[in-house]
């Protein structure tokens, strides 16, 4: 039976920071950030979004009345939960009006949380027929001002709907996958932003990523020529190039030079959003269908799913009939380039207006009645709507 990815969608917040400006502001050569770094833009996330506010957005997208029928199961994975409790799935049901006879769980690793969410939901809909499982992955990236990863920062989430029949692509299995602990990038309870080591996290990306290639190739008996495009987590645009600058010579010139160019097309639309941590990978794979011109039904994708601590995955999808029809391509470009643009000292302002002290009964309301909203607290709960 085919299952996959039926229905998909993606949100992030109104706002957005040019980078070349952060550069000139940081003293760096803005070259360093577009090139070196990959990238130009990123979201910056105001004080009445957060993760739960981001996830129904995308969600809401694309949900109707049908996924409310037979949605069994709400996977909710994120990086930046907002409580150590409660998951954000069951805010999530309640905002978007879904059954309450349906399971609802948060799931966290780092940035591949988004991917055993998918996993799963291929796992729940092969052994409960005719079900539909929402998968969340949304995410706000925090490094720190004027620190290092902070032009790797951003925010954003991507829903998927998955199912039997599905309209955009297959889940094939012919997973490989790896995990090991390792000090890359991780965040105390504590503490609300990320500690990194940039340059582990790359090495040990670019080693994982070779490492389920060759596994990959052992054991599905698949090469490089079997692909039309690779879809890569971009914690930043450059690693995804150079995990695959590993493998680029595999392939002969003339799809070389295709599988470059939707290289290219997987990293447009995170160059102007950033890292979405679980949602990055997802992100990159609605670039690629969005921008790829290409590609056509029956052609396979792979996919590198990596999050750090670190756990890794790669695997293929196959694209369906007509499967361009049901991918947000323009809508997702018309929303990117309609962002208000906010200078750094505003970024500056709204990064550290964040309303993370539950202690105190405080409102963020915002005239914004299309979307869902982070209210404030009240009482130590979180308000929404
Ligand atoms: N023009 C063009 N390129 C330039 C440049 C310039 N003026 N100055 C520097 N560069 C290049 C460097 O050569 C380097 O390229 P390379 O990696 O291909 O060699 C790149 O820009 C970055 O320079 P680097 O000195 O390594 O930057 P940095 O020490 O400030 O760190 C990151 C960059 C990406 C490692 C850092 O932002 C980070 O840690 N981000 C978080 C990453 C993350 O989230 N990891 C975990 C999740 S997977």
């Amino acid at each position: 039976m085919a299952i996959g990815i039926d229905k998909l969608s993606f949100y992030t917040s109104e706002y957005v920071l040019d980078l070349v400006e952060l550069a000139q502001r940081r003293g760096v050569d803005p070259n360093k950030y577009t090139i070196g770094i990959g990238q130009d833009k990123q979201s910056v996330i105001p004080n009445y979004e957060d993760v739960v506010t981001m996830g129904a957005n995308a969600a809401a997208k694309i949900i109707d009345n049908d996924d409310r029928q037979q949605i069994d199961l709400i996977i909710f994975a994120t990086e930046s939960g907002i409580d150590n409790s409660k998951s954000s799935a069951l805010y999530v049901q309640k905002l978007l009006n879904l059954s309450e006879f349906s399971r609802t769980i948060e799931i966290k690793q780092a940035c591949y949380a988004g991917t055993f969410g998918l996993m799963q939901a291929r796992d729940y809909v092969a052994n409960h027929s005719g079900k539909r499982v929402l998968v969340i992955a949304s995410d706000i990236a925090r490094y720190g001002l004027n620190t290092p990863g902070e032009v790797t920062q951003g925010g954003g989430a991507v829903a998927m709907i998955v199912s039997e029949s599905p309209r955009i692509a297959t889940i094939n299995s012919d997973s490989v996958y790896m995990s090991r602990d390792v000090a890359d990038f991780w965040r105390p309870i504590d503490r609300t932003e990320a500690i990194v080591d940039g340059h582990l996290s790359t090495d040990i990306y670019k080693e994982m990523f070779l490492t389920l290639w060759q596994r990959y190739k052992e054991q599905s008996g698949r090469t490089i020529a079997d692909f039309a495009g690779f879809s890569f987590h971009l914690p930043y645009t450059k690693m995804g190039k150079k995990a695959f600058d590993q493998i680029i010579d595999e392939a002969d010139e003339i799809p070389q030079g295709r599988l470059l160019k939707n290289l290219k097309a997987s990293q447009k639309f995170s160059r102007q959003v950033g890292n979405l941590y679980t949602g990055s990978v997802y992100l990159s794979l609605l670039s690629l269908l969005s921008y790829a011109q290409d590609l056509v039904a029956g052609e396979q994708l792979a996919i590198f799913s990596y999050g750090s601590g670190a756990e890794a995955e790669l695997y293929s999808i196959t694209l369906q009939e007509n499967f361009f029809k049901y991918v947000p391509a323009n809508e997702t470009k018309k929303e990117l380039a309609d962002r208000k643009k906010v200078s750094v000292d505003q970024y500056e302002q709204i990064f550290n207006s964040q309303l993370l002290d539950s202690h105190e009964n405080v409102s963020s309301d915002h005239p914004d009645a299309d979307h869902f909203q982070f209210l404030g607290w009240q009482n130590g709960e979180r308000r929404y709507k």
